[in-house]
């Protein structure tokens, strides 16, 4: 699992700084996955990552196109870690 989020981290920072998006996605049906791409039993799914050139915002649906026009939120630091005395 660490391994996998260290390389999705490195995909998505590489992809951004090339103009590439990506949208990263934890959920999904893990034994579709593993049955689409005819996965042995040793491979575990963890993550999928759609990758592409960004299209036309316009030709989205009304609620797309507003969830790509919106600002970025991000979680603050103490959300996601913590600090030990
Ligand atoms: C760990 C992780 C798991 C995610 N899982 C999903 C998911 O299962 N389905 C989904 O639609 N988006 C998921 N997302 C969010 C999208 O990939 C999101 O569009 C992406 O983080 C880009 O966000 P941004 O446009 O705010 O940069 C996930 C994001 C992260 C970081």
């Amino acid at each position: 699992m660490h391994d996998v989020g260290l390389a999705t981290a490195n995909l998505l920072a590489q992809a951004t700084a090339m103009g590439i998006v990506t949208h990263p996605m934890g959920g999904f049906d893990r034994k579709k996955v593993a049955d689409l791409l005819n996965l042995s039993k040793e491979y575990n799914p963890v993550a999928v990552i759609a990758v592409g050139y960004p299209g036309d915002a316009e030709k989205l649906s009304k609620a797309s196109k507003e969830r790509e026009k919106a600002a970025r939120v991000r979680k603050e630091l103490g959300e996601i870690s913590f600090e030990i005395d």
